[in-house]
């Protein structure tokens, strides 16, 4: 089978996993990075070549303050009581997004996992966190000022800047929520009911094998 280049995945249903459970919210964001956790170290030892995830958008800014803090408090606590583990694996991890939105410990974190990990070989790993796909493009189109407009130009101005060719989502939803607007332009779109924390590697199996029943036009005719 066939891998994709660059696999997205929209992480969702860790809420409902948790209600279905009879739990709080925060047992699902949880559970959540743990399964996250496994499906990068899966997706690493396949030889993916990038895997954009979607943690935190800027839109969820707007959910309950105790919410937020709990999910910033997690990634914080994940990071400090694992960094040098997250530093071994051989990943090159960017933090993408409005990252001034962040409390400036989190923006350390951020840089730091980037410059520790920009020499590695393996899986470029893109946390989307604090994202919206708007605003990245908005941010490509300031650095543009007395650029020619072209696909290329923005593009190269993106902080993403290959196309998606599989996108994932988790939690029964159907919709891109402001995810990678530009780069899914001709992604194969894969909905799955499963809620993220049930989102095993042979989810993530089944979604490829989705991806190899499809015929790739890009438009033209076969
Ligand atoms: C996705 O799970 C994780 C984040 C957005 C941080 P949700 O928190 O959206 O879970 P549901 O959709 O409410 O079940
Ligand atoms: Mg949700």
């Amino acid at each position: 089978m066939k891998l994709p280049r660059h696999v997205a995945i929209i992480l969702d249903g860790n809420g409902r996993w948790a209600k279905a459970k009879g739990l709080p919210r925060s047992f699902g964001h949880q559970e959540g990075l743990k399964t996250l956790v496994e499906l990068i170290k899966y997706t690493n030892s396949i030889g993916l070549e990038e895997l954009s995830v979607f943690g935190f958008s800027t839109e969820n800014w707007n959910r309950p303050k105790s919410e937020v803090n709990y999910i910033m408090g997690l990634v914080e606590k994940g990071y400090k009581n694992y960094q040098e583990k997250i530093k071994a694996i051989d990943l090159k991890i960017k933090v993408v997004g409005e990252l001034e939105m962040l409390k400036p410990s989190l923006q350390k974190i951020a840089q730091e996992i980037e410059e520790a990990t920009k020499d590695n070989k393996g899986m470029t790993l893109n946390v989307c966190f604090s994202y919206g796909g708007k605003q990245e493009l908005v941010r490509a189109f300031k650095k543009l000022e007395g650029q020619e407009i072209t696909i290329e130009t923005i593009q190269n101005n993106l902080d993403i800047k290959t196309d998606v060719d599989l996108l994932i989502r988790t939690g029964g939803n159907q919709r891109i929520s402001n995810f990678l607007i530009w780069q899914l332009a001709y992604a194969e779109l894969y909905f799955t009911e499963v809620y993220f924390p049930d989102f095993k590697k042979e989810d993530f199996d089944q979604a490829i094998e989705y991806y190899n029943k499809q015929e790739r036009r890009f438009g033209g005719l076969k």
